[in-house]
């Protein structure tokens, strides 16, 4: 439970002077001036109050937003500012010297009790916004935030289309769609032209909070930026790389929607399919976002589909020697899950690219709940050294290891000469640890970054059609055939580290775990 402590107060403090100064520098003043209206369809769901509406209250609390800023929560159930209110506030923590500020940010606040499949709540909505134009003499930009199951996404958007798109000029609408986007190759394509038939391109922002994360960000500095990495990024030096995401809990009461997706639609066809393309893509002629989605694109169409054999599918069991809370239940034994079921709740895949640069290199991708840690990164695992002159087996494999979460870090693993009168090697790393080089600095959150991107028009962090397309043309067949032929996963202790048969995949792709490396953190020297 710690965990969800992490994520909910991370952006608890508020951002230094100095990076507040930075964002606003880089915001376009337009944007700022402009009276703006964020409606969030689904307010009274779990997005909207664990995640949107205290994101929200961050960025107005350290003075990121347009001056002139108003929120619409949007939803079917009887609510009001009062109850909203509370629901919010269990998820961000108001510390006394904000309280001010933060009755402001709810005077900024109105609910409105809507349908999503009928005229009449989105007739009350853009009548709400003009009254809000009105007040400010000044049309509005518009901002949509559909926090809902997909299978409400095409009424809402026709209905948003109808009755609340600006039409005053001088203003934009735009609409932010959260993932799941479709369930395979087909009901993607079809969401897609739904959504192409009434917006265009640049009103689209399919959010991928992953696409939000400094580590994240950092891989096109990391391989662009320095000329060490971008001679050492190809199947002449790389021998695997790793795209890795574990988490210690289970589905945390999320089991009926969890169900229906699993974990490659959950987590691996889009937050470590948008990091592989981040880490294989070639470099793109500028940092203009088309020019980085064309090479995101390209690479993805180099992928050939996963098959079957390339893949490991899990399900966690209980674990009665765990003490973790959620340990004693297996997954299908959770509420929601039929007996039956053959979701998994881990994946292991590994992808080829047919390109020059990684013909041969394998990419595992490797995604579970229920397992022994929770961390996110990116491990590229370099071939050995030719001509080895060293006492046989002492010299091991280098790594870069890009830590995405929790403690953000790049640590090289290298061998250097063990202190002493031979030239006896040891491992260690060159270490950049985030919370020792940067002390004290908060670095925004996902969703912080990914907002102000949507208020400044710059879809470089956002996913564009013809990627999801050719993302989940990599995952479909593969899904098509476990769930047509209902695979059961193989079973793995719910705090594991998953499958056995994980690992000899990877053991069989050539993956190299010596187990010799220990890490001494800076404090503990
Ligand atoms: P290791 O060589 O010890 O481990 C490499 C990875 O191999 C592990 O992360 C583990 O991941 C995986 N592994 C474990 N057992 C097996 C197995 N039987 N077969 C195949 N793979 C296996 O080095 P690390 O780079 O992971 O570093 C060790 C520790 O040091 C980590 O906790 C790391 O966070 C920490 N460290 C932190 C730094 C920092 O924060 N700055 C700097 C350097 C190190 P998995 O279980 O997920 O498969
Ligand atoms: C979401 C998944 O997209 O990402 C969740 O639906 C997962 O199942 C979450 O727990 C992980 O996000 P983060 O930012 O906590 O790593």
């Amino acid at each position: 439970m710690k965990d969800i402590d992490y994520r909910r107060n991370s952006a608890s403090r508020p951002l230094s002077p100095e990076l507040i100064k930075f964002i606003k520098e880089s915001m376009k003043d337009s944007e700022l001036s402009q009276p703006c209206v964020f409606v969030v369809f689904g307010a009274s769901g779990d997005l909207a109050k664990k995640k949107i509406f205290p994101t929200l209250w961050w960025l107005f609390r350290d003075g990121l937003l347009p001056t002139n800023i108003k929120f619409v929560g949007y939803a079917r159930s009887d609510l009001n500012m009062a109850k909203l209110r509370t629901l919010i506030e269990q998820n961000c923590k108001v510390r006394s010297s904000e309280v001010e500020k933060y009755e402001l940010f709810l005077k900024r606040c109105v609910y409105l009790q809507g349908q999503y499949d009928a005229d009449e709540g989105f007739e009350n909505l853009n009548a709400l916004i003009e009254g809000i134009e009105d007040e400010n003499q000044k049309p509005a930009n518009r901002l949509f935030y559909l926090a809902l199951p997909p299978t409400v996404f095409e009424p809402v958007t026709s209905f948003l289309k109808k009755h609340c798109m600006d039409n005053k000029g001088n203003s934009w609408s735009r609409v932010i769609i959260e993932k799941p986007f479709g369930h395979d190759t087909e009901s993607s394509a079809k969401l897609s032209e739904h959504l192409a038939g009434l917006f265009k391109e640049d009103q689209i922002y399919r959010i991928d909070h992953y696409l939000g994360k400094e580590m994240v960000q950092n891989l096109m500095v990391l391989r662009f930026g320095n000329s060490l990495t971008l001679g050492k990024w190809s199947r002449e030096n790389v021998a695997s790389v790793m795209i890795s995401f574990k988490e210690d809990f289970g589905t945390q009461g999320r089991a009926g929607y969890f169900d229906q997706s699993g974990m490659i639609r959950d987590v691996m066809q889009n937050h470590l399919m948008q990091i592989l393309t981040l880490v294989a893509m070639e470099k793109p002629c500028s940092l203009d976002a088309e020019d980085i989605r064309d090479e995101k694109v390209k690479v993805l169409k180099s992928i050939a589909p996963v098959s079957l054999e390339d893949a490991v599918l899990g399900q966690y069991i209980a674990n009665p020697d765990s003490a973790h809370p959620e340990a004693t239940t297996g997954y299908l034994d959770e509420k929601d899950v039929p007996k039956d079921s053959v979701t998994p709740t881990y994946a292991l895949a590994v992808l080829h690219i047919n390109n020059e640069r990684w013909d041969g290199v394998p990419f595992f991708l490797r995604c579970g709940k229920g397992l022994n840690e929770r961390k996110a990164e990116v491990r590229i695992q370099f071939r050995e050294v030719p001509g080895d002159i060293f006492k046989k087996g002492e010299l091991k494999r280098n790594e870069l290891v890009i830590r995405v979460q929790p403690n953000e870090a790049i640590y090289m693993k290298m061998m250097t000469k063990a202190p002493g009168m031979d030239f006896g090697v040891a491992e260690t790393e060159l270490d950049l640890t985030y919370n020792d080089r940067y002390k004290g600095i908060r670095l925004p959150d996902a969703y912080e970054r990914l907002f102000l991107e949507v208020i400044n028009g710059s879809q470089i962090n956002f996913v564009r059609t013809d990627e999801l397309d050719c993302a989940w043309k990599i995952f479909t067949p593969l899904l098509k055939k476990t769930e047509g032929e209902r695979i059961r996963p193989k079973q793995y202790l719910f705090g594991s580290r998953g499958p056995e048969e994980a690992d000899q995949l990877m053991k069989k792709y050539g993956f190299v775990f010596t187990g010799t490396y220990k890490w001494t953190p800076p404090n503990k020297l």
